[in-house]
């Protein structure tokens, strides 16, 4: 009810803005007698996935917190679990504006936002502030500058500076709007980087004494042989888990809708049945190797049912978030309980 208020509101500003708004207002209101407006009891619905028990199945998609400045209030939604970041070893603005677009008869957003964030030492220190004990896993990603091919550091620094305040840590190499980020998902260049992520993961745990699973995020425009290649390396390095999917250069669906041309990824409805299906391709693949976690224009009960039907343990929102409010997690719980 106080969300369609507050969507009606936010949805007659820019969409950067809003969104400014709204983290502004759940970090500050969160833990006072204000964060009743949006604070949620969600009938438990524990999973174990990768080692770590979840208090449900779903959790917020990577880049709507970018810095980790709202985690206690997105637990207070009721998440059974955020993903912050994408971060990146040092600050970074991201692309110029406008670079957030919303296709509303789609229920789909467009974003080229190119990892604007305030780098991982600041992330460090939100992660260390947070109060409550939802599980955050961490994403982590390359500076723009920094060239492809070494990449690889930019991610190792991440992982080193993050790994004892995460519960798990996502790789991203899926964004369209790091110019040559994708090409890490082919090849040698995959194989390297997960091998090296690998070899720190086990260094970092017996220096913290602790296991940190690590995931890698894929994208949903990958031919069949890729997604292949890529659940082979998967498997190979002893990967703890997938991400499927972030946002799609494709626009099936929604031509001649405004926004529509915007360069970036489009996510929300438009995404749904693609990153499914991709899903489904993994988890053959995969062979029960590794859990998946499902994302991709999850916005219904349904919706969330059909990505672990074909594959996932657990799912994420982010476009079916803002389009339907936090209500959405309470949906796909309880098509997951009666499911179960
Ligand atoms: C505005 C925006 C920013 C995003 N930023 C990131 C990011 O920083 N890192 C990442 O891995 N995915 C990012 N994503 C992708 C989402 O995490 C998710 O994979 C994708 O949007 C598909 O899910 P959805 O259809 O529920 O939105 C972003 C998506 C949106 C809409």
């Amino acid at each position: 009810m106080f969300y369609k208020l507050a969507q009606k509101i936010m949805f007659q500003m820019d969409p950067e803005r809003a969104h400014h708004l709204a983290m502004t207002s759940l970090r500050t209101t969160v833990n006072s007698p204000l964060d009743a407006l949006y604070r949620q009891h969600i009938a438990p619905a524990p999973v174990t996935c990768m080692g770590i028990t979840f208090s449900n199945p779903v959790g917020l998609a990577a880049g709507m917190d970018k810095d980790g400045e709202a985690i206690d209030a997105f637990a207070a939604m009721g998440f059974g679990h955020i993903e912050v970041g994408t971060v990146t070893p040092r600050p970074q603005p991201g692309n110029d504006l406008p670079r957030l677009f919303r296709l509303k008869p789609a229920k789909g957003i467009i974003n080229r936002m190119g990892f604007n964030n305030k780098g991982v030492d600041n992330l460090v220190e939100n992660l260390k502030a947070k109060k409550s004990d939802i599980v955050v896993g961490v994403n982590i990603g390359k500076n723009k500058d920094t060239p492809v091919e070494q990449g690889k550091d930019d991610y190792l620094i991440c992982m080193e500076r993050v790994y004892q305040y995460s519960d798990y840590i996502a790789v991203n190499i899926s964004s369209p709007n790091t110019p040559g980020l994708r090409t890490l998902q082919y090849g040698e260049l995959l194989d390297e980087l997960l091998s090296a992520l690998k070899d720190k993961q086990i260094e970092l745990s017996k220096k913290f004494k602790k296991y940190v699973p690590i995931a890698l995020k894929i994208a949903p425009d990958l031919s069949d042989e890729e997604i292949e290649k890529i659940a082979e390396s998967l498997i190979k390095n002893k990967f703890d888990g997938a991400i499927a999917t972030n946002t799609t250069l494709t626009r099936d669906g929604v031509s001649g809708l405004l926004n529509a041309d915007e360069t970036g990824g489009l996510s929300g409805k438009p995404l749904t049945e693609l990153a499914t299906k991709v899903i489904a391709k993994l988890h053959n693949h995969l062979s029960g190797h590794m859990p998946i976690i499902g994302v991709g224009g999850i916005n219904s009960g349904k919706d969330g049912m059909d990505k672990i039907n074909a594959g996932a343990s657990l799912v994420q929102i982010y476009s079916g978030f803002i389009y339907q409010g936090p209500q959405l997690i309470n949906d796909i719980t309880e098509q997951y309980l009666k499911n179960k």
